[in-house]
């Protein structure tokens, strides 16, 4: 297969280097609507070349897109490449309005194209833990779980958005936390098999000031930096979400996180680690879902100096013990991984997807389920918290694995 890549920021490099050893790649290409970019990513990964734009890289003879432009831009462009006959990876999220959303489910339903969303969580330690245990029915009926995910904005968040949205950077940083809700939805949607019906979100009010979250500047009319979501569930259980933006909490430890609730066991997952629960004994499972326990100690300590690296390391490259690497390319022995070892799976999902002509475990119907709750917990919020449907797409066809 061929990728053209849409969009060489800070995160497609991720994803460049990963589909260049995939020996199922024959050549891949990249764009940026700033040149330099894209020819910076060319040189850097070996890249076969680069294309002028997007319409360019529609007009070519790659049979697949991956958008990795900015969070609002996805929904059309998905849109535009799956009316070019090209299968699509996004990036998350899959698009911020609703009839996007359902566009792109119904071109891929219509056409048989592949579209993946690349939602990392369904691959974080915990969840797939969690997937294969529920699969199991080991812990009964979920009736309750939690998803959270807590990026605070002085982590990162300020200088990815200056990087991103140049001299107007302010108005886009205000990106409105629920509508980009998959880390933490998805993670606990990506272990629970069913879907949210209706919700009810309350948004915290920033009171910074500093021009970031004010909806005189807020290309998204937003002024939430914090907000808590409740979801009825089609099975009759509840799902909380969190997504926080001002949160006293360090980068890269666990910034998703889940807990699960179940009649037979629980599972509950903190900075720190995570503990395993049934009515008799409670047992500390952090293990599973990392590898330097030493690190994670550090964390409750007062070692905050050099913190960030040590815990890179061992969250951001680091595979856990709950990951079954069987199925990866051998080429991705030792290769740069990221965001809780999900990238080598996502990466080789989307190949396997394509060569193999089957809809991937995140493909568009399982996607619209990850994000289209958070559309509708925003206007929830905006709307005081009242009580909101969500509308579903339905299970779409069963993914190969
Ligand atoms: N855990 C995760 O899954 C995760 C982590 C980081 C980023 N992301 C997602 O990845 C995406 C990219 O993030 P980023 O930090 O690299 O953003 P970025 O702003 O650094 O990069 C986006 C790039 O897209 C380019 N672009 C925009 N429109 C274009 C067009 N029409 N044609 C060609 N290029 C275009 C921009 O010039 C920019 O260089 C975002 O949607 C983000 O949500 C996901």
């Amino acid at each position: 297969m061929k990728i053209g890549v849409v969009g060489t920021g800070q995160f497609a490099g991720s994803f460049i280097s990963l589909w260049q050893l995939h020996p199922d790649v024959e050549a891949v290409y990249a764009t940026d609507l700033i040149p330099e970019r894209a020819e910076e990513h060319r040189q850097r990964y070996d890249m076969a070349g680069t294309f002028a734009d997007f319409d360019a890289v529609l007009a070519s003879d790659v049979d697949s897109v991956a958008i990795m432009t900015q969070r609002w831009h996805h929904g059309q462009q998905v849109l535009a490449a799956l009316d070019a006959g090209k299968h699509v990876y996004s990036a998350v999220p899959m698009a911020i309005d609703a009839g996007e959303i359902e566009a792109i489910v119904a071109k891929v339903a219509e056409t048989g194209l592949i579209y993946q969303m690349g939602e990392t969580s369904y691959y974080n330690p915990a969840v797939v833990y969690a997937r294969e245990r529920i699969a199991a029915g080991a812990w009964g009926r979920i009736f309750y779980s939690e998803g959270d995910y807590v990026h605070d904005m002085d982590n990162g968040f300020y200088a990815a958005y200056q990087y991103s949205g140049g001299e107007a950077w302010k108005s886009t940083a205000s990106f409105p936390p629920m509508l980009y809700p998959t880390h933490a939805v998805g993670g606990v949607l990506g272990a629970v098999p069913t879907h949210a019906v209706s919700v009810s979100c309350i948004g915290v009010v920033d009171d910074r000031d500093d021009g970031v979250f004010d909806k005189e500047v807020s290309m998204f009319n937003n002024d939430f930096s914090n907000m808590s979501a409740h979801f009825e569930l089609a099975d009759g259980g509840v799902m909380r979400t969190n997504e926080f933006r001002r949160v006293g909490h360090p980068a890269q430890v666990h910034e998703s996180r889940f807990r699960f609730y179940g009649t037979d066991g629980v599972m509950e997952q903190t900075s720190t680690g995570a503990s395993f629960s049934t009515r008799d004994k409670i047992t500390d499972i952090s293990d599973l879902f990392h590898t330097k326990s030493e690190q994670v100690e550090a964390v409750s300590g007062e070692q905050v100096e050099g913190l960030d690296q040590a815990l890179m390391h061992s969250f951001v490259s680091g595979t856990a013990k709950v990951h079954d690497r069987s199925r990866l390319p051998d080429t991705y022995e030792g290769a740069a991984n990221g965001h809780e070892g999900s990238h080598h799976f996502l990466a080789d999902d989307f190949v396997r997807a394509v060569t193999t002509n089957t809809q991937p475990p995140v493909n568009a119907w399982v996607a619209a389920r990850f994000t289209l709750p958070g559309i509708v917990a925003m206007e929830s919020a905006r709307k005081g918290g009242v009580r909101l449907d969500i509308p579903d797409l339905g299970d779409g066809p069963a993914p190969a694995w």
